[in-house]
């Protein structure tokens, strides 16, 4: 399996783990460090709902809390044509990974690979 695929695929198992008992609607992410390194995460949902969780966002914070800081490209997988990230998590990835490719792919198999950057075109960004 090439490099890709097995990005997709992580994504793939990891969306097995989400925590959505209230959408019903699972999402799995994993990101590769430049480094090789994979971190993966699913939604994880909560009663009090501003506190539920994008995958996209626990696969970041699980890599940048193991010392990660370089990125790659990030798979994201959900039903659909293809899974695309919420504008939450587009922010939060650019500013961490501006040049992040983002591999938007289905449990089919089906997928569409984008530059974060043209997700998130006229960025925010904080300057003084
Ligand atoms: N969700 C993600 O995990 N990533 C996204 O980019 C969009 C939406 C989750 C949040 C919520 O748990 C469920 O999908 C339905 O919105």
């Amino acid at each position: 399996m090439n490099r890709l695929k097995s990005l997709i695929e992580s994504a793939r198992e990891a969306r097995e783990n989400a925590y959505a008992p209230y959408s019903n609607y699972p999402v799995g992410a994993a990101l590769r460090g430049s480094d090789g390194q994979v971190f993966t995460g699913t939604n994880i949902e909560n009663g009090v709902n501003d506190l539920s969780i994008c995958a996209e966002r626990v696969a970041l914070f699980n890599a940048i809390s193991e010392g990660v800081r370089d990125f790659e490209r990030l798979a994201v997988v959900c039903e659909g044509d293809y899974c695309k990230p919420c504008g939450a998590c587009r922010q939060t990835l650019i500013e961490h990974a501006p040049n992040l490719e983002i591999i938007m792919a289905n449990p089919e198999g089906n997928y569409k690979i984008v530059e974060l950057k043209d997700l998130l075109p006229e960025t925010f960004k904080l300057e003084g």
